[in-house]
């Protein structure tokens, strides 16, 4: 039993393999956290954690109970109003104007399994006995708002997840001004906070920093989760590193406008809370309506970051992503993008088609400019039609021809957009975000639809599934190339429920499609990797990591990436050299060593290789299909940063640990430098295994303890031998 009530001390205990989480209800009523992290074992009653002091300037509960004070205990969802200063959880103005909440405990039920949440993305079991969930209802007399706090524990893969439910259960309107995912009260600030930060191309930058007292806070305002910020953070002791010591990591499973924050008072406690951002949002709630937030995901480890990510990998592998594709080996695919971006006719396409079949590759995809008056990103977006000048007998006809050659068929869509000037625009301008007698400002010449009005949805799936029934697609790359601005809607009543009815619109227009097509495999992306978010995953379970495709950025951008995401899904492949982000040239095995560590894939001219590169991708490819299951679903292992080293090390290791594969990336080429080890992670200390590339028989405990040479000045020498941006995989087999 995970989730025990404790009735004479009124104490709830949840706890999995790793982690515990406890809170009581103390009188008159307030739900007070005793602890939260390694799993400990379960007790009657944890009173003695419970901290009370009779304090300066503090408000206590009553005369009689001057020790206790909200302000100085740890809470599991806090409100303003009755002594607690932190920053809020949960914030509403009732029809008074008044913000004042009083929330005290109701009543709680415990139920197997997990409830999935309506129109939103979830973490779900596929057996009752992987979790069991805890719902608290709690209640403010005086406006009879509810908050039911849901607490699914779960026990295959150990996490913990969080979300409310705000119902209005009285007769005036409130109006929701902010309401949290998660609230999570710690005892001390001992903490050093981690985020994925970065921009445009150099997506979850790895940044870590000591909390302080104040707030820290992340987040974004763009109506996608952006590459600026992920939705993550983890907090860990000063001492942890990738393999040792403790850390907690929170995740939202969202892909709107989000805030995470930390606070550290003065008293040296932390609040982390985490959900929808509060600015602009106004969620109206009448008499009997509800609210529903979106969840968020704790993980709490003691072997260190990757501990962390490997939790969230399993979990977002097997019980976030969904569908036919979930547990399938990805196909090796081809995308025009840098090969022609929207320069391109039937004929080409054929011609990269035939090299890509001749190489082995198993996807042909279509990017950008198949559609009307789609020759540059001024024009096309929103009407969905073919364009007859590169695709004469229609687009269907192109997919057909590539299915007769024996691959799949992919194309990309971007939905969520408009241009001016198509049919769509002149049509419909009120179902453009923007509010009339404001100038309309627009971010790569195109403009944002109207995801919170039904009308827009239904025309978008109703040209879309045109589409995709001409075509018969097997892969669909849905792009979002800008982030929101003039945020207002000529239909919605209540503008300040937009950005989040435009987050569930995005949901909703997946759902349909999934429903309709369930074995198209969807890849999102967003300008790259903008909106890659534990949402997005739910839908499509894999996503374009980035635009920047360079060999040596893409180590540092998929080295953060994997803090929360699973190899399987980033999408990753080898592109053009000069690269066409950062005109550098990384050797070709380079470039395919760290795409292989994802989805992998082509993304040049396949007609214009020379006959040495051609052969060098069919070795790649071949190479991919032997290994890519254990690539994509092995155990993935961070040995050594791109962003604190001159070189990037990460391997994978097969469930059964019979295999492995390390890959060694080096910068920039050193003169005369010492000798390193690499010490290897993961493998079984008892199995002999052989080691590519030295030829070695050796057993696990020799290789995870003593480790391998790796610095040495012909550290890369199997291919270029010395030089800049060298690489080499060690494949690692189990021998009898
Ligand atoms: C941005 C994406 O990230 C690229 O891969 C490509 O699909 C372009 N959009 C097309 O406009």
């Amino acid at each position: 039993m995970p989730v025990i009530y404790h009735e004479v001390s009124k104490t709830f205990h949840l706890y999995n393999t790793e982690l515990s989480h406890i809170f009581k209800i103390i009188e008159p009523g307030y739900l007070v956290n005793l602890y939260f992290g390694k799993k400990i074992r379960d007790r009657e009653n944890y009173d003695h954690l419970l901290e009370t002091a009779d304090r300066s300037m503090a408000v206590t509960f009553s005369d009689e109970r001057t020790d206790l004070s909200l302000e100085h205990l740890k809470l599991e969802y806090p409100v303003y109003g009755t002594g607690d200063l932190r920053n809020p959880s949960l914030d509403v103005t009732a029809e008074n104007g008044s913000h004042l909440l009083d929330l005290r405990f109701e009543s709680y039920t415990i139920q197997k399994g997990k409830p999935s949440l309506p129109h939103l993305p979830a973490v779900y079991t596929e057996a009752d006995e992987e979790a069991d969930t805890l719902l608290v209802t709690l209640c403010d007399q005086k406006t009879q708002l509810k908050v039911v706090l849901s607490y699914s524990i779960m026990n295959l893969y150990p996490a913990l997840i969080r979300s409310a439910k705000i119902v209005n259960a009285g007769t005036e309107k409130i109006i929701l001004n902010n309401a949290m995912s998660l609230s999570v009260d710690l005892p001390d600030t001992d903490y050093d906070m981690i985020t994925l930060t970065g921009a445009w191309a150099r997506e979850r930058t790895v940044r870590r920093q000591a909390v302080h007292e104040g707030v820290q806070s992340i987040g974004s305002l763009r109506g996608i989760s952006s590459s600026n910020f992920n939705p993550f953070v983890s907090l860990c002791r000063k001492n942890c590193t990738e393999t040792e010591g403790e850390t907690f990591g929170f995740s939202l499973v969202y892909s709107g406008c989000w805030l995470a924050e930390v606070q550290a008072d003065t008293y040296h406690t932390l609040r982390m809370h985490m959900g929808i951002h509060p600015q602009g949002f106004a969620w109206h709630l009448d008499p009997g309506d509800t609210f529903q937030t979106p969840e968020a995901v704790m993980v709490y480890s003691d072997e260190g970051l990757n501990g962390m990510s490997q939790i969230f990998h399993e979990l977002y592998r097997h019980r976030l992503a969904r569908g036919y594709w979930r547990d399938r080996e990805r196909p090796i695919l081809v995308n025009n993008w840098e090969a022609t971006y929207m320069n391109f006719n039937e004929q080409k396409l054929l011609e990269i088609a035939a090299r890509a079949k001749e190489i082995g590759i198993e996807m042909f995809v279509l990017d950008d400019g198949w559609f009307e008056n789609r020759n540059s990103d001024h024009t096309g977006l929103g009407d969905w039609q073919c364009d007859r000048t590169k695709f004469p007998q229609g687009l269907g006809h192109f997919t057909q021809k590539l299915h007769e050659m024996g691959l799949l068929a992919g194309i990309w869509i971007e939905p969520e957009m408009v241009n001016m000037g198509t049919r769509m625009f002149n049509e419909h301008p009120e179902w453009v975000i923007h509010e009339e007698g404001r100038i309309l400002h627009p971010g790569r010449h195109q403009y944002v639809l109207d995801y919170s009005n039904p009308d827009v949805i239904d025309d978008l799936f109703e040209k879309l599934d045109r589409v995709f029934e001409e075509t018969r697609v097997d892969y669909v790359k849905w792009d979002m190339n800008r982030t929101l601005s003039d945020v207002y809607s000529m239909t919605l009543k209540n503008q300040g429920e937009l950005m989040h009815r435009y987050t569930l619109g995005v949901y909703s227009l997946y759902e349909r499609l999934i429903e309709k097509y369930p074995k198209i495999l969807f890849e999102s992306c967003s300008s790259g990797g903008a909106r890659f978010d534990p949402g997005m995953l739910y839908y499509a379970p894999q996503a374009w990591t980035s635009d920047d495709t360079d060999g040596y950025e893409r180590q540092k951008i998929q080295y953060g990436t994997s803090f929360v995401y699973p190899l399987s899904s980033m999408g990753s492949h080898v592109s053009a050299c000069p690269n066409h982000q950062l005109n550098r040239t990384v050797p070709m095995y380079t470039r395919a060593n760290a795409a292989y560590f994802g989805t992998f894939g082509y993304e040049l001219d396949l007609t214009k290789m020379t006959d040495e590169e051609t052969e060098e991708a069919k070795q790649q490819t071949a190479f991919m299909k032997q290994y890519r299951k254990l690539f994509q679903f092995g155990t993935f292992w961070r040995l050594r940063s791109p962003f604190e080293t001159n070189e990037t090390i990460w391997m994978t290791v097969s469930k059964d640990r019979k295999q492995a594969v390390c890959a060694y990336f080096r910068c920039l080429q050193e003169i005369n430098t010492g000798f390193r080890r690499i010490r290897l992670k993961g493998l079984d200390p008892d199995q002999l295994y052989h080691v590519s590339v030295l030829d070695i028989d050796v057993c696990g405990d020799e290789l995870m303890h003593a480790g391998l040479v790796i610095s040495d000045q012909s550290a890369a020498s199997n291919r270029d031998g010395q030089g800049d941006f060298v690489s080499r995989l060690y494949l690692i087999d189990a021998k009898d």
